[in-house]
């Protein structure tokens, strides 16, 4: 397996994230969002890209850790792992202390993040993750 920091494509993006429960976007909308993001990682089994994550926020007091995806057939080989591990080297040489670092699992998948120490929501100290999935016009009158 080779590790490859900033290596996402748009066509890699979709390919892995189509494998799992992800809604998919244009390509237009991903290339800004690759070029807007803070880092991201790509797992190469030879020349074939087996495992994705990137990480977005202000490179500081926030990062959220997002589309970590693995091909279904490399799954539970070590490569989340990987990604994850990843994904810290580079939150350790840019965040501060106390810097928050989040993400939404996918069902069934908590389990998986608990071992680097995330912490499920909600609980009696945390309330729940909340998402929206913007479909357009005014929420803001
Ligand atoms: C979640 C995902 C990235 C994990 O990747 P993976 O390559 O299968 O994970 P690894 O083989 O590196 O597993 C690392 C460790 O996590 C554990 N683990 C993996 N999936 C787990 C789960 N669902 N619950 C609890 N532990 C889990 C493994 O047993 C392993 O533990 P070990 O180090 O003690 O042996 C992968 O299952 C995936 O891509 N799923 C589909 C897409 C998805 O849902 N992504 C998450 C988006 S939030």
């Amino acid at each position: 397996m080779k590790i490859v920091e900033n290596a996402l494509t748009p066509q890699i993006f979709s390919e892995l994230r189509n494998t799992g429960p992800f809604i998919p976007y244009e390509e237009e909308d991903i290339i800004y969002a690759l070029e807007h993001s803070l880092f991201n990682v790509v797992i190469y089994d030879e020349q074939k890209a087996v495992g994705i994550a990137r990480l977005i926020g202000d490179n500081r007091l926030t990062f959220i850790i997002k589309d970590v995806v693995v091909l279904p057939r490399y799954q539970n080989r070590g490569v989340g792992d990987l990604l994850i591990k990843q994904l810290f080297k580079y939150i350790e040489a840019n965040a501060c202390t106390n810097a928050y670092i989040g993400l939404m699992s996918t069902p069934h998948k908590e389990g998986f993040y608990e071992k680097y120490g995330f912490i499920r929501r909600p609980n009696e100290k945390y309330g729940a993750g909340m998402v929206m999935f913007y479909k357009g016009g005014k929420i803001s009158e």
